[in-house]
Parts: structure tokens; sequence; C-alpha cells
């Protein structure tokens, strides 16, 4: 595992940023898997600002994001697919149909799941799969206790989630109780992975997924499996590592 320290979100952002940028220069027609939330706002802002100064072209990558609320619209502004759109998508040259988010109007979960998964197999896996880390170590929706060998899934949310997630709903009651998200087994198959993680509430789950023992307890621990993972995380997130590692 590779660590990169930043010293604030900024830094956290431009750092991820040009870690993305690099790929996608690397390997313009990869596919990326993509995170919502707040921690990748401001890596989405930096590579939208690349873009518009001709330094990043997205016109031949494709994306795949880690997960969808099941039963909110593509239109619904709660939902992940409405929150690319907003961040990044409506900003860069990506085609539309190259932009795969789980569909979450599809009630079926099943079908949503199964033609998730088929999308990401269909243009070849992920070459890059960018992750925030949840503050009880989750990855993607893949709450702790999740079984390390599935594909793309329904969940049920945690509470600590749905609590973790009001704060861009109107009430803890609007938010939906269910997922559809990546398995930890597909995130486990990109090639590469990133790992963004900003704040002092997040200390306590970096120490635990990066520092601590593998156990689907801590679903982001599994990563430490992974032959190819970076961790980009600032100063605060870093506050709780064990004292052998500050040495
Ligand atoms: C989002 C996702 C989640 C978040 C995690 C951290 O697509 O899969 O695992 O990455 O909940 O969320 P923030 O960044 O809001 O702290």
């Amino acid at each position: 595992m590779n660590l990169i320290k930043a010293e604030n979100y900024q830094d956290m952002s431009r750092k991820a940023a040009n870690i993305i940028s690099a790929q996608v220069i690397m390997k313009p027609d990869c596919v990326l898997g993509l995170a919502t939330g707040s921690t990748p706002i401001g890596i989405y802002r930096q590579l939208v600002e690349w873009y518009e100064k001709g330094d990043l072209d997205f016109s031949r990558v494709s994306t795949v994001n880690l997960d969808e609320y099941r039963g909110l619209k593509h239109t619904d502004p709660q939902s992940y697919y409405y929150f690319m759109k907003q961040n990044l998508f409506q900003y860069i040259n990506i085609r539309e149909k190259a932009v795969f988010v789980p569909d979450g109007e599809e009630m079926d979960a099943e079908k949503a799941c199964k033609n998730h998964e088929q999308a990401i197999q269909d243009l070849g896996g992920i070459d890059f799969q960018l992750l925030g880390l949840g503050k009880n170590g989750h990855i993607g929706f893949n709450e702790p206790g999740a079984a390390f060998e599935k594909d793309t899934y329904c969940v049920n949310l945690a509470d600590s989630t749905i609590k973790a997630n009001a704060r861009f709903f109107g009430s803890v009651d609007e938010v939906p109780t269910q997922a559809y998200t990546m398995g930890i087994r597909t995130i486990m198959h990109a090639k590469k992975i990133l790992v963004a993680v900003n704040g002092e509430g997040k200390a306590q789950a970096v120490r635990e997924a990066f520092f601590g023992p593998v156990t689907p307890q801590v679903p982001g621990s599994i990563l430490q499996m992974h032959p190819d993972v970076t961790v980009v995380a600032d100063e605060a997130a870093l506050s709780q590592l064990p004292d052998v590692i500050h040495k």
C-alpha cells in the first residue's frame, strides 16, 4: 500500500486528481470507477479545472459508479447519478453512453445488480477505482460484516450510514434504506485503487482499515490484500495512526 500524506482537504484533492489525471493520460480509453459523497467533490472540481485548461480529455474514457440508492431515479437530486452529473459529467467531454451508474429506478434488485456487473464486464473491467472510506470503515456501501466475495448486490444500509447521509436529505426519514453497490469482489478486481480520506472523523476508520487486521467488520481492511492501492489522506485523517507508523 502506498500512503500519500496531504496537508488538508484541498491538498488531498489535488494529489488525488493528479493521480487520476495520470491514469487518463496514460490510458485515454480507460475505465474509471467513481465514488460519490463529500470526499471526491474537490477532486472532481480539480479535474474539471484541468479539463477546462485543455490538460485532460475524457472523450474516450468510460466510468462506472460504485453505488446508487434503490428507488431513486436518475433525475432525483438525491440520486448518485444526479450527483455525478452536477459535480463532474456536465462539465467534461465524457460521452453519456460511456457513463454507468447502477439503475436506482430498477426495483428488480437482481436485474439492476446483474446489469451493472454486466456493464463492467463488457467494458473489460475497471482500470482504476476511486474510493472514499465510511466512518464505519465501509467501501462503496459494503457495510461492516459484508461478505468479501460479493459482486454488485442490493444492501440494507447500516443505521450509522443512514444517519451520516441524512445531511444530504431533508431528514433522516427521507434517506433510502437500501442501495445497489459494487461488492467487495467487484472492487478488488479493479487493477488500481485510490482511496481518498480526509478529516478527523475518519481517523479511526483509517487506522482500522489500513493498520489493523483484515476483517469483514472493517470492509476497507480488505484493500490491504490488493496489489496496487494508494491512499491519499490528510493530516487529520492520519491523526490516529499506531505509534510505530509515526516513527
Ligand atoms: C460513495 C460511497 C461511500 C463513500 C463513503 C464516504 O459512492 O461509496 O462509500 O465513499 O461513505 O463518504 P463521504 O465522502 O461523504 O465521507
